[in-house]
């Protein structure tokens, strides 16, 4: 049987998670964990979520559950994947430490996705040096499961890169300990960058431009008959542009000839259905029906499964327990690895005692 590779990924608690989470990550991990090939750790980032939140870390404890329940919503099962807490694993710690004197100060302002949240936190003036340096840490996320394969959104590339180069420093230096991740990103380019329902930006919480795995069918339903399509396109039969319109960017996302088949038979497929929008005679609001259709097909089981174990909350907290314990074992495992490596394990070793003073007790 081929062995089965490790997965590491995972998200900050700082808010309910959303459509962009779901076709970046989300959805490729839980196709991961069933196939059967994987092992996956999935991890609720509460050490990085402080990083830029150290202020309020009432937000961070309130919303390690809402993370924990969207995961178990979406059908990541904790029988086939280990999902823990990154504070709960004192050796994430430990490993950081070692990793920071691998990497420079300039390297870390030079990382494009630390550059951007910089701004948008408006931290140029004073970045904390937690926040510049969580790339560090999350190398230490990754390598302490010998994670050989991390799926995410490409955001998270410019991080990976960082990691897999700590890596090779500390290969280079210690000699070969560390395993090099690779990014697993959505082979649907849309998907690795899902815009908000503003059409202009990245899905993200603090532009308040989501559609949340929680939100009722109502609000759905209010949000995608909100959404940006082309402001050039005013009456029916005008010509529309496929191109920078929200709509057609989820349907890219989301949409499969199924859905055509169910909710909009005159149309084959999404090429038919963007040629005659294109041409004219397409109105939004249907565009806007059908995927809400879609989005509803799609949410409603998660927000099910959701509602189950919101009635379940102790079973949560014990498998976040359970599942904190266990990659603990696996993270000391390695820890002991980077110890022997760097040379820091004085007391297992023996011969150190007696390389440069030698057999002084034997000499009496
Ligand atoms: N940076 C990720 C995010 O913002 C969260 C994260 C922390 C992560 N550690 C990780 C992702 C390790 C992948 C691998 O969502």
């Amino acid at each position: 049987m081929e062995r089965k590779k490790i997965i590491l990924t995972g998200d900050r608690p700082t808010g309910k998670l959303h459509l962009g989470h779901y076709v970046g990550s989300l959805k490729n991990r839980v196709e991961m964990q069933n196939s059967g090939k994987y092992i996956p750790y999935i991890l609720i980032s509460d050490l990085q979520a402080l990083t830029d939140n150290a202020r309020d870390p009432e937000k961070i404890r309130r919303n390690l559950i809402e993370v924990a329940l969207d995961y178990l919503a979406v059908g990541i099962d904790p029988k086939k994947s280990i999902i823990f807490v990154q504070s709960q694993v004192p050796e994430l710690a430990e490993l950081t430490m070692y990793y920071m004197n691998l990497v420079t100060l300039g390297r870390l302002e030079r990382n494009p996705t630390i550059k951007t949240e910089i701004k948008e936190r408006g931290f140029e003036k004073s970045v904390p040096v937690g926040f510049l340096t969580y790339p560090i840490s999350q190398a230490a996320d990754i390598t302490a499961f010998d994670a050989e394969v991390v799926p995410g959104g490409e955001d998270q590339a410019p991080i990976l890169e960082q990691d897999r180069e700590i890596v090779r420093t500390f290969n280079a230096i210690y000699g070969d300990t560390l395993v090099e991740p690779e990014l697993i990103t959505p082979d649907n380019n849309i998907c690795k960058r899902l815009v908000g329902i503003d059409g202009k930006n990245k899905m993200s919480k603090s532009l308040d431009n989501c559609i949340y795995l929680s939100d009722n069918p109502d609000t759905i339903k209010k949000k995608v008959m909100s959404m940006y399509t082309d402001p050039n396109h005013i009456k029916i039969e005008d010509p529309g542009d496929v191109q920078n319109n929200a709509v057609f960017k989820y349907l890219d996302a989301f949409c499969t000839p199924s859905h055509f088949k169910k909710y909009l038979p005159e149309y084959k497929n999404l090429d038919e259905l963007k040629a005659h929008y294109q041409r004219g005679g397409v109105g939004d609001v249907k565009i806007k029906k059908f995927l809400n259709d879609i989005l509803q097909e799609i949410l409603e089981p998660i927000r099910e499964r959701r509602h189950y174990y919101e009635q379940h909350i102790d079973f949560v907290y014990d498998m976040l327990e359970e599942g904190s314990r266990e990659a603990r074992k696996k993270a000391q495992e390695v820890l002991k690895r980077v110890r022997r490596a760097i040379g820091i394990e004085y007391f297992e070793d023996i011969k150190l005692r007696h390389s440069v003073y030698t057999n002084i007790d034997d000499n009496k």
